[in-house]
């Protein structure tokens, strides 16, 4: 990717650590006078593409682009755009990317949509929340939230509570936690534990492993049936420091992340006995240091009485969002230079390695590729581990291991740790997860297969 090509936030990855702290820093300069910065974006022109509901994601993206100098054209709901008539997602950003606007913020309900948005339109789209898979800008306020009140957030003790299945917010935040060498402590309801593939991404792209946490005193928050673990960087020595290595300790927490329940992902299931902030869980000794977060909007997961304690922070987040955000854009449009290096690898880097169809659709029933981009978008898989073979849906991330690999040229497969299948060039390799997948596409059992 050229220094002078598009940048779009799809992911959180799709910045580097100094770029967002050099957001951080731009973002301190608007908050002091949100007023005074309309001469930075004079002319420009946000799109809101909004597939769901949203107060904060997009209101504070229309007011940072209007305090920046801008102007706003919005598509509020889904039915009010040509999505109603069938259009799809590709031709809507085509057409509003471009004459019409000169970023789009696009929220949509299928995971990866964000992904075939950045795709399709010719100018930078920022990720406003799909499906399940990423929430990077609430990320962004987050992180922000958190590094000015603790000053810092390598090493930070982080615990994540609630949905952590179908949260977005709570994936792209675990991604910035570990790349800034923060710990995580995770307290899912039961039955919506952290996903395989949010985990397989943090093991590969940090070396973040997880461990079994106890959790002490926290009322209403850690109980029984909770499955804790501590999710950490640290290499297996410095943490025989502190534990027997089968079981963390949590001793002490800098913030409590709480979610709502994503109702709108599940399919019905009870949340009877959902976790819950109180007073009384404030009053526990392992709350003395730790701030309260939450992406809102609450459901009942916060009781209104914590509102008023100043370790909730979580009314500040969503304050942040405006100035935040009005750094992003005037970033992403060029209106100002950060000093910064970017990310090793883009998230949407054609030079990242994507590997050849493995003749399957992503078996993630949210993911775009699987309702309206079916039409025009093959799936397509990026290689996340050689051997053995680990891949990964190129737009919701999705894990899949293939436990055979093909030959484009010969049409056989082999088993992929067999002399057969190393002896396949790297542009000739397609990956298949059975037999059954493989002579579907026209594939015949090699030799040693
Ligand atoms: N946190 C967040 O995304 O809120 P909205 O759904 O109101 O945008």
């Amino acid at each position: 990717m050229g220094p002078d090509a598009k940048r779009d936030l799809v992911s959180i990855d799709d910045l580097s650590c100094d770029e967002i702290m050099a957001l951080f820093r731009r973002a301190d300069d608007y908050r002091e006078d949100l007023r005074a910065w309309s001469g930075v974006c004079p002319g420009s022109i946000m799109a809101t593409l909004f597939f769901e509901p949203s107060t904060r994601t997009r209101l504070s993206f229309e007011s940072a682009m209007l305090r920046l100098g801008g102007g706003v054209v919005t598509a509020a709901d889904a039915q009010s755009t040509s999505q109603a008539k069938g259009e799809s997602l590709a031709d809507t950003v085509r057409v509003v990317g471009g004459s019409y606007a000169d970023i789009l913020v696009v929220r949509h309900p299928c995971d990866g949509a964000a992904r075939v948005a950045a795709r399709y339109a010719s100018v930078p789209v920022i990720n406003g929340g799909d499906g399940a898979h990423e929430h990077p800008t609430q990320t962004l306020c987050d992180l922000y939230t958190l590094w000015r009140e603790k000053g810092e957030l390598r090493g930070l003790d982080v615990v994540l509570c609630g949905d952590l299945r179908f949260s977005r917010t709570i994936h792209s935040f675990a991604y910035a936690l570990a790349r800034f060498g923060a710990n995580i402590v995770t307290i899912p309801y039961p039955g919506f534990e952290m996903p395989p593939s949010v985990l397989d991404r943090l093991d590969s792209q940090f070396g973040v492993q997880a461990i079994a946490a106890s959790v002490g005193d926290l009322p209403g928050i850690a109980t029984a049936e909770n499955s804790a673990a501590y999710l950490t960087a640290s290499r297996p020595h410095q943490l025989a420091l502190f534990t027997n290595l089968t079981e963390h300790h949590v001793e002490r927490i800098d913030a409590i992340y709480m979610t709502r329940a994503q109702r709108e992902r599940h399919a019905g299931q009870s949340t009877e006995g959902y976790p819950r902030i109180s007073p009384e869980l404030m009053r526990s000794d392992l709350m003395r240091d730790a701030r309260v977060m939450h992406p809102l909007p609450r459901t009942d997961e916060i009781a209104y009485e914590v509102d008023a304690d100043p370790r909730s922070i979580y009314f500040r987040q969503a304050e942040l969002g405006v100035p935040i955000r009005m750094a992003l854009m005037a970033f992403l449009l060029g209106a100002i230079e950060i000093d910064a290096s970017r990310p090793t690898a883009f998230a949407s880097d054609p030079g990242l390695r994507f590997a050849a169809g493995i003749g399957a659709q992503c078996r993630n029933v949210r993911c775009i590729t699987n309702s309206e981009a079916v039409r025009y978008l093959p799936a397509e898989f990026r290689m996340v581990r050689e051997d053995p073979p680990e891949l990964a849906c190129a737009y919701c991330g999705e894990a899949v291991r293939a436990s055979l690999v093909g030959c484009l040229t010969s049409k056989r497969f082999h088993a992929h740790d067999s002399a057969d299948a190393r002896r396949i060039k790297p542009e000739n390799r397609v990956y298949f997860e059975s037999e059954q997948q493989a002579r579907v596409e026209g594939f015949r059992g090699g030799a040693d297969a």
